[in-house]
């Protein structure tokens, strides 16, 4: 409480916007305005039964703002979890059994990522009527095609295969 700034933790119990979940994951620590664009990857869109829980733009210390996404009965994958550090790069996964959190990590940017995105490049070899696999090499500040080099900065989420 006495560390000097002005913001609060929307973790703050007096403060919690989203309710506990019993079994699943927790993704926090996501960029206010992404929480829509985690739930895309997931292929997650309420159509199949799924129970979750969004906060967006909440009060953070890390971040200025941040959107939290609350999965129950789900633990994601390690791919699953590589795509999200493209467009969530300081998530913090959270993995929740009996109400207790038993793993935490931060997402990992990989070096590649195959058959996740599609290139935006209408002459790019991958987008052709032959089968070749997207690859793109993950830079600091966006994603390369491996065949044609376009690079994307922004909008990573929006070249994601659903
Ligand atoms: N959480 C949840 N349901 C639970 C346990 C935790 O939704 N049964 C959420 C918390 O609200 C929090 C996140 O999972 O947003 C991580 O929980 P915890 O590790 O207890 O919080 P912090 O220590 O504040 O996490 P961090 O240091 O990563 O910010
Ligand atoms: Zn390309």
């Amino acid at each position: 409480m006495s560390n000097g700034h002005d913001h609060h933790d929307g973790n703050d119990d007096h403060e919690l916007r989203v309710s506990k979940i019993r079994d699943g994951t927790v993704i926090d620590h996501v960029h206010g305005g992404q929480a829509l664009n985690v739930l895309a990857i997931l292929g997650i869109d309420g159509t199949n039964g799924e129970e979750v829980s969004v906060g967006m733009n909440v009060p953070s210390d890390r971040l200025a703002r941040k959107d939290i996404v609350k999965v129950e009965g789900r633990e994601l994958s390690q791919d699953e979890v590589d795509v999200l550090s493209l467009i969530a790069p300081d998530a913090t996964i959270n993995i929740v059994r009996d109400f207790d959190v038993v793993e935490k990590h931060r997402v990992e940017r990989p070096d590649v990522v195959e058959g996740v995105l599609s290139c935006p490049n209408p002459g790019c070899i991958t987008t052709g009527d032959e089968p070749v696999t997207s690859r793109f090499s993950v830079l600091e500040d966006g994603v390369r095609c491996s065949y044609c080099e376009t690079i994307v900065r922004d909008e990573i989420a929006s070249l994601i295969d659903t």
